[in-house]
């Protein structure tokens, strides 16, 4: 081992990516991309100055408290970064960053596609011509919901919501949405945006609902079933943030009795393994797989942007993404 910073990849990352790392740290890294145990990561993790997780990996206050004290960053390849316990990371003295913007434009046409495939019937579609079901065709069949000059709602509009809410602008539709701090005048112009103070007055505005804020303790839950009593009968959810946002109880029984029509769903409680099973069922969900930020372009963005953030901690500079 020479004088770079040891860097721990946990997972297998972009070629280029890995390419750069390996340029300009000693790395480890995960060749076989397999999901590593707690215990996994913090054996391996002693031998290093940084870790490069992703958010399939847990750190918790109990995994960031058994880390070596040689750790001094995670440099997350996400721009969520809820799962990691950044008060524990605190505690420990471990700088902690993000990679915002890169995925914006990734995740908004994922957003997009959830929102078209939950309105017009994709699951059943697909389904239909999969399986050899399609038998005919009449005036009511697949009729499903037009999102065309539609008031579009965001929840969060931050960087992501904002770029979700400009794509969606392309289909004639109304921008609504709420957010903690309102949106410059010049801002909200451009996205023809209506500012809504609270999530209650937000929500019967939404013939689509797109959720975009961080799960938090704050946002856990947010879409709940009295909140969802707010939205117009029809409406459609889309939620490509975190799955930890939506009260699945509430928005399945909404599912079902056609309080909302369908929902796009690309994050979800328990993924991968343990969604709630009616998810898997109900044939206007239209599901993915969290794949908001997967395409090349983006996990390249991702990995130059850690690494962007562990060349400055390791230049004794402060890293631009920086969350904790
Ligand atoms: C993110 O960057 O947060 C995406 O959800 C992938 O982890």
């Amino acid at each position: 081992m020479g004088d770079k910073p040891v860097v721990f990849a946990t997972r297998k990352l972009p070629e280029a990516v890995e390419a750069r790392l390996v340029r300009d740290y000693e790395a480890i890294l995960n060749p076989d991309d397999r999901l590593y145990t707690a215990d996994e990561l913090v054996e391996i993790s002693a031998g290093a100055d940084a870790i490069l997780p992703c958010h399939s990996e847990k750190l918790t206050a109990e995994v960031i408290g058994r880390l070596s004290d040689r750790v001094k960053a995670i440099a997350n390849f996400s721009v969520g970064y809820d799962h990691v316990d950044t008060e524990a990371a605190k505690r420990r003295g471990i700088i902690v960053t993000n990679t915002p913007d890169v995925l914006s434009d990734a995740t908004a046409e994922i957003a997009i596609l959830c929102m078209l495939g939950a309105a017009r019937r994709a699951t059943e579609g697909v389904a239909l011509v999969r399986e050899a079901g399609w038998k005919d065709w009449s005036p009511k069949f697949m009729v499903g919901t037009q999102v065309t000059g539609k008031r579009f709602g965001v929840i969060g509009m931050g960087r992501v919501g904002q770029v979700t809410a400009k794509r969606a602008r392309g289909f004639d539709m109304a921008v609504h949405y709420t957010k903690r701090s309102r949106l410059d005048a010049g801002t909200e112009a451009a996205l023809g945006a209506s500012y809504h103070a609270t999530i209650e007055e937000l929500l019967p505005h939404c013939d689509v609902l797109s959720l975009h804020c961080p799960a938090t303790p704050e946002t856990t839950g947010l879409l709940n079933a009295e909140r969802i009593a707010l939205l117009p009968k029809g409406a459609i959810v889309v939620n490509t943030a975190r799955g930890a946002v939506i009260d699945d109880e509430a928005l399945i029984a909404a599912l079902k009795s056609g309080h909302v029509a369908a929902a796009g769903l690309d994050v979800f409680n328990g993924e991968p393994t343990d969604i709630h099973p009616e998810y898997r069922k109900l044939d206007n969900v239209f599901g993915l797989p969290h794949i908001g930020s997967a395409t090349l372009e983006t996990r390249d963005g991702m990995g130059f942007r850690a690494l962007d953030n562990l060349d400055a901690i390791f230049a004794g500079k402060e890293p631009v993404d920086r969350v904790a």
